[in-house]
């Protein structure tokens, strides 16, 4: 059985700055806190984006001070509230794919990983250009048997939340003409974005997104301009794989442990 941790959305900042009131590096420690003590022996972790705020090259510093207790590999990806550039140069050693996109395929005991970027900087909402759809197409056919998990910052589907449906990855149709001849090899999908606990399904494909490490989203089903901010705690994924499965439990960091 192979058991990885999944956490997103962290919006960190420069020291000293809140957001929504918030301190998101000390939301991020007390995750990892909670991950050292209950899950060290978890195979590694994926950061499904936002990693900062507002892609400033120093709260990039503050992530890799963050992480750098986990004592598991950690593979890093983008979404629409970071700065590429910023981040490589803080982070030069994730692999990218040969146009500089921060994509990457990770071989694993249960299957491949492959981890989109789908930003496209300076807009909220989420993009896959022609130049990563044909990354991901030849990551899929090279290795035909593989069963394959796909790691997205921008869902490619509506949940109901109308400022978050409108900010979706929204080529969705174009990535899943990509799937179509793979679906049975696609086992899930791991969605950023969201600042939420959810699952289900996205045309026979099971997918499942995590809380924010920062702050949360309400679920709102009445506002259409704005994300209603929410402070629940803050929380991330584990998730253990077999050969006939895909659980996720969804870890919340208690009032008591944060100490509010
Ligand atoms: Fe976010």
């Amino acid at each position: 059985m192979l058991k990885f941790l999944h956490l997103s959305d962290l919006h960190l900042v420069p020291p000293g700055v809140r957001l929504h009131g918030l301190i998101p590096q000390e939301q991020l420690d007390r995750c990892v806190d909670d991950v050292i003590q209950k899950h060290s022996q978890a195979a590694f972790c994926v950061v499904t984006g936002d990693l900062t705020h507002g892609g400033d090259p120093i709260a990039y510093g503050v992530l890799r001070e963050c992480l750098a207790r986990l004592p598991m590999p950690v593979h890093l990806m983008l979404g629409n509230h970071d700065d590429r550039k910023a981040f490589r140069e803080v982070f030069p050693n994730v692999p990218t794919d040969s146009h500089g996109f921060v994509q990457q395929a990770i071989s694993t005991t249960e299957g491949r990983l492959l981890l989109l970027d789908t930003s496209e900087i300076g807009m909220p909402d989420g993009r896959l250009c022609e130049r990563r759809l044909a990354w991901l197409k030849d990551r899929i056919e090279e290795q035909p048997e593989s069963l394959l998990f796909l790691f997205l910052h921008h869902p490619p589907f509506r949940v109901g939340l109308q400022r978050m449906d409108s900010i979706r990855l929204l080529n969705g149709d174009i990535l899943f003409e990509v799937l179509r001849p793979h679906l049975s090899r696609i086992r899930h999908f791991f969605v950023g974005h969201l600042h939420r606990m959810i699952a289900g399904s996205w045309r026979g494909i099971p997918f499942s997104g995590v809380r924010g490490t920062s702050h949360q989203i309400e679920l709102d089903f009445k506002t259409s301009n704005v994300a209603s901010v929410s402070f629940d705690s803050p929380g991330y994924g584990v998730v253990m794989v077999s050969s006939d499965s895909t659980i996720v439990h969804f870890e919340e960091i208690s009032r008591s442990v944060m100490g509010t």
